[in-house]
């Protein structure tokens, strides 16, 4: 069992404040990923855990125990940093033997466990070489194997793939995931790409300015956002924002008039969005519907197109050059320089939010 409480979790160092007071729970066995843009405490918040920095205020529990005061070796958890931390001039079998040797655990079990973490990891062939003659990959398995053979209650990643290229990034991903299906440990990973938030994940704290802005399922966290940060930070290229005006509310539904231009019917409102509000008006690029000049809810001047091949982006901008995307499956016959209209009320996943970003439409079904 290892569940993990940040409760009211704080971090300042000297007075910068950088962790505003986090409150999150994960459950035991849970792949819990954080993410969020470049300095909002990712890092930050992982070293606290793993006891490397110290909690400046709150609470952190293992297993509904205190740990704020256990050295970083006492808390039964296992970090993978980025950069790996190998040692070069020792053996991969020595790397991951090193240390369980430390902690003097008997020598039969430390090659039972560095076997067995070999296996797992595919590292058979390499225990006698040193990191110098092992690959990205190989090397960032090694690192795994690591914090593998120490048989944490937690493991702690913190952009583990990141120095990988693309290609292998996808193949470490899918290893991790299956490592996590093995093993059955809970996981913290902290990363920026949200691919791989969204593809581990079992939920997702999206980090902000060292405040958590939501925590949630990643499908949950795509289809209802909490606001619009969330909104604009998951999916990829990002929900397109368009300021607007309540012009009329007719029960659940209301109609926008665009800054831009144009008019939006949007349902299933349930937050207070009364006539004459501003509002921001949401849509996904792969939710706008294009249609011909004029017979849409606003008309879009078309700047650029990317044909993929297998699905097509659409570069625009309408009104007084407020810019939108839209992306279509398949190939267009839509080029740069045209107008099209943009079939917005149609769709119903669609979003709103109020002024101070929050939505005030649960959700948007998008299945
Ligand atoms: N030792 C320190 N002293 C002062 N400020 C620090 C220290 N360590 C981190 N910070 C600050 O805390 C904030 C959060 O940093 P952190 O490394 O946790 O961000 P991150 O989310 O991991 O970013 P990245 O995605 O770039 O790795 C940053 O503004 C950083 O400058
Ligand atoms: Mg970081």
């Amino acid at each position: 069992m290892a569940t993990l409480d940040l409760v009211g979790v704080r971090k300042s160092f000297g007075a910068t404040d950088v962790i505003h007071g986090i409150d999150l729970s994960v459950v035991h066995g849970e792949f819990c990923v954080f993410v969020g843009p470049s300095g909002c405490g990712k890092s930050t918040l992982l070293r606290m855990i793993a006891g490397l920095e110290s909690v400046s205020a709150g609470e952190l529990r293992i297993d509904g125990a205190r740990v704020n005061e256990l050295g970083a070796s006492e808390r039964g958890l296992a970090m993978v940093f980025q950069s790996y931390a190998l040692y070069p001039h020792m053996s991969v079998r020595q790397n991951l033997s090193f240390g369980l040797e430390n902690i003097r655990v008997a020598r039969e079990e430390i090659d039972r466990r560095v076997a067995e973490a070999a296996r797992m990891l595919r590292l058979e062939p390499y225990l006698d070489r040193r990191p110098g003659a092992l690959s990205g990959g190989q090397r960032q398995r090694v690192a795994i194997g690591r914090a593998v053979v120490r048989e944490p209650k937690i493991f702690l990643f913190d952009e583990p793939l990141s120095n990988l290229d693309a290609e292998l990034r996808v193949r470490m991903r899918a290893e991790l995931g299956a490592l996590h299906d093995r093993l059955g440990n809970t996981m913290i990973y902290v990363t920026h790409d949200q691919v791989e938030a969204m593809t581990l994940a079992d939920r997702i704290a999206v980090l902000r300015d060292g405040r958590c802005e939501q925590f949630d399922r990643p499908l949950e966290l795509y289809n209802a956002p909490a606001n619009m940060f969330v909104a604009g930070f998951i999916g990829s290229p990002r929900m397109n924002f368009m300021p607007a005006k309540v012009a009329a509310r007719d029960g659940a539904a209301a109609t926008l008039t665009l800054a831009a231009g144009g008019r939006v019917r949007v349902e299933a409102v349930t937050g207070s969005a009364a006539e004459g509000a501003d509002v921001t008006f949401g849509v996904r690029p792969e939710h706008v519907k294009l249609v011909e000049a004029g017979a849409g809810d606003a008309d879009m001047h078309v700047n650029l197109t990317e044909q993929l091949g297998g699905e097509s982006y659409v570069y625009g901008t309408i009104g007084d050059g407020h810019e939108v995307t839209a992306r279509l499956p398949g190939q267009t016959r839509v080029r740069g320089g045209e107008t099209v209209g943009m079939a917005l009320s149609k769709s119903t996943a669609t979003y709103l939010f109020g002024k101070d970003g929050r939505a005030l439409k649960r959700g948007a079904a998008n299945a």
